[in-house]
């Protein structure tokens, strides 16, 4: 999963010429964006352990909720990870870390106003 102009993507779906000339940005390179600090903390203080495909996955498209939604419902965050598939069994830690994410974003927020 990447970001790819912003948007959460499945790199091993794509073709190099379908990003030619677009931001990439790699779980690696999370740390040029906010909100992945939100989202990292969030899952970390939940227990939301994940293998090795999925904890970059969830990161990634949740640090794309969290750019674009200032306040996601439980709801939006369970239809922005829609296309994450894990096999185990790990949604309820994720979601409540996500939840977790998006409480430090708002919190943050209100610091700084
Ligand atoms: Fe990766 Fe479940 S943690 S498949």
């Amino acid at each position: 999963m990447v970001l790819r102009d912003g948007a959460p993507t499945n790199a091993c779906l794509l073709m190099m010429w379908q990003v030619e000339g677009a931001d990439i940005i790699t779980p690696e390179g999370l740390d040029a964006v906010p909100e992945s600090s939100f989202v990292r903390q969030g899952l970390i203080e939940e227990n939301a352990f994940q293998c090795g495909y999925c904890a970059p996955g969830f990161t990634v498209t949740l640090t794309a909720l969290l750019r674009e939604t200032d306040d996601p419902s439980e709801t939006e965050i369970r239809e922005a990870l829609g296309g994450n598939l894990c096999r185990c069994t790990g949604y309820h830690s994720i979601i409540r870390g996500a939840v977790r994410a998006v409480a430090l974003k708002a919190a943050d927020a209100g610091q700084g106003a």
